[in-house]
């Protein structure tokens, strides 16, 4: 502002003697608030917060608490001067070092046009882009503008979500994919094996690896199951459901049901929950064995029998659980916002892809044991 065309700043305060000299650059005087006004000759800049503006009037003046803005609270007090409103979108620091980030636009509004043009040549003669957006009653607006944080999210946001629904929405798609990353490399191997016509000959070292890796990540996928089935029994804790579910019964109250509940919903969330408590059930029989102690009681077809066979029983319970979760939501258009699948649907890809194979050679044998019962009947 000393670099202006305004010939002189002066600093008012209520204390002047309190405040440190090399705070302003030199040319700067600083006095009492009194003295500071009485002095101007072309611009008062109020840079206090409205709750103090008192002091500017030198007494407790009860202002009017109503939906005024605050620089139309300025215009009630001091009722012979012109209110122009501007500069509360740029920071202190953009005033003190520059605008350098962030936008350079300067609302500006004001009742008196003269004022409100010192003020945009002013706001113009710093650096800043000044727009004149109107009247005083337009401060309101202005006043709104710097606390607005990206109005195009939509009106209600969901952050509050992040920390449980979120998590647990991240978590056992996490749980199902690593899981299935447990059993593909088998299925791989299997495949190596039946295209070179001999199991005596070495997989290329990604497969190795990757079949080495088996164990941590079926203890990863575990850990994160635990910690889904934690987040789960504490989704109705949350202050949120409460409250969903006192607007539900809100509603329903006033539309007159006197039950709302769904058999089929009813049907699904039973299914679910069942599918996943039972996959859980057999993943932990998994993560005991692994313990070398446990496992060592075994003999090798103990061993493979439950972390090969209970394995793909803990799969399949977990790609039913989810596919009882998702039901039929998969199949109505609200479930693809900005044509992007839902999250379970892509968890869903890979388990899907493991157990394909499988559930083929199952249809097969059926049908082999079906035309053989049905030739011994013949
Ligand atoms: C909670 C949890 C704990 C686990 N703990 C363990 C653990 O302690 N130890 C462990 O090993 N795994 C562990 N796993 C991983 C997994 O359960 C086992 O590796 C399981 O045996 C994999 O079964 P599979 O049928 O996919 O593969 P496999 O039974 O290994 O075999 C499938 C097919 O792949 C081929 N094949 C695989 N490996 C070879 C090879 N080396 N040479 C030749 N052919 C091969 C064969 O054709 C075979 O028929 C754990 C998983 C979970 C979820
Ligand atoms: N800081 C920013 O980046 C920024 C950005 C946009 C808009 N604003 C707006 O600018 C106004 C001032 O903000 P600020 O950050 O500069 O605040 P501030 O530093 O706390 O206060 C500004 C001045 O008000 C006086 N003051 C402080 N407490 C007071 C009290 N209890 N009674 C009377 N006067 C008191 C002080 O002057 P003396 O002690 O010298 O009298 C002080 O220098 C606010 O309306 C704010 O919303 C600030
Ligand atoms: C004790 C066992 C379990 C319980 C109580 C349980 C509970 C739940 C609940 C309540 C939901 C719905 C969450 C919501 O409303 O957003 C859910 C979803 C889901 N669960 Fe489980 N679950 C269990 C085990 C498992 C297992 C073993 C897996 C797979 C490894 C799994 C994978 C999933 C997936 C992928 C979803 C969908 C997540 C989403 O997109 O919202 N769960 N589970």
């Amino acid at each position: 502002m000393p670099q202006s065309p305004l010939p002189r700043v002066v600093v008012g305060s209520r204390n002047p003697n309190r405040i440190d000299r090399g705070l302003f650059p030199d040319g700067v005087d600083i006095r009492s608030q009194k003295e500071a006004v009485d002095s101007a000759e072309r611009v008062v800049f109020a840079a206090v917060y409205p709750e103090h503006y008192y002091t500017l009037v030198g007494s407790a003046t009860r202002l009017n608490s109503g939906e005024q803005s605050n620089a139309e609270k300025l215009a009630e007090l001091f009722p012979e001067s012109r209110v122009v409103k501007g500069f509360n979108v740029i920071s202190a620091w953009a005033l003190q070092a520059g605008v350098h980030d962030g936008s350079r636009q300067v609302l500006i509004c004001s009742d008196c046009s003269t004022s409100k043009d010192t003020v945009l040549q002013l706001a113009r003669s710093m650096g800043f882009s000044p727009m004149d957006v109107g009247g005083l009653c337009q401060s309101r607006d202005i006043e709104e503008a710097p606390l607005i944080l990206f109005p195009s999210w939509g009106g209600q946001n969901n952050f509050h979500q992040l920390p449980l629904v979120t998590m647990n929405e991240t978590l056992p798609a996490v749980a199902l994919v690593t899981l299935a990353l447990v059993y593909l490399p088998g299925l791989v191997a299997a495949v190596f094996q039946l295209c070179r016509g001999t199991k005596y000959k070495r997989f290329p070292r990604w497969l190795d690896h990757w079949l080495c890796r088996r164990k941590q990540l079926g203890l990863l996928s575990f850990l994160c199951v635990v910690l889904h089935a934690v987040y789960s029994m504490c989704l109705t804790l949350r202050r949120a459901a409460g409250y969903t579910l006192l607007n539900a019964a809100y509603h329903q109250v006033k539309a007159d049901v006197e039950n709302s509940s769904v058999g089929q919903q009813v049907w699904r969330s039973d299914l679910y929950l069942s599918c996943g408590i039972l996959g859980f059930g057999v993943l932990t029989l998994l993560a005991i064995t692994s313990l070398p102690s446990v496992g060592n009681a075994f003999n090798w077809r103990e061993f493979t029998f439950v972390q090969s066979g209970l394995g793909y029983t803990a799969l399949t319970l977990s790609i039913m659980h989810t596919l009882f979760f998702g039901w039929d939501f998969a199949f109505f258009p609200v479930a693809y916002p900005y044509y992007l699948p839902p999250m379970y649907l892509l968890a869903l890809i890979l388990p899907c892809i493991v157990l394909g194979p499988w559930v083929v050679i199952a249809q097969f044998y059926i049908s082999c044991f079906l035309y053989c019962q049905y030739l011994i009947k013949a």
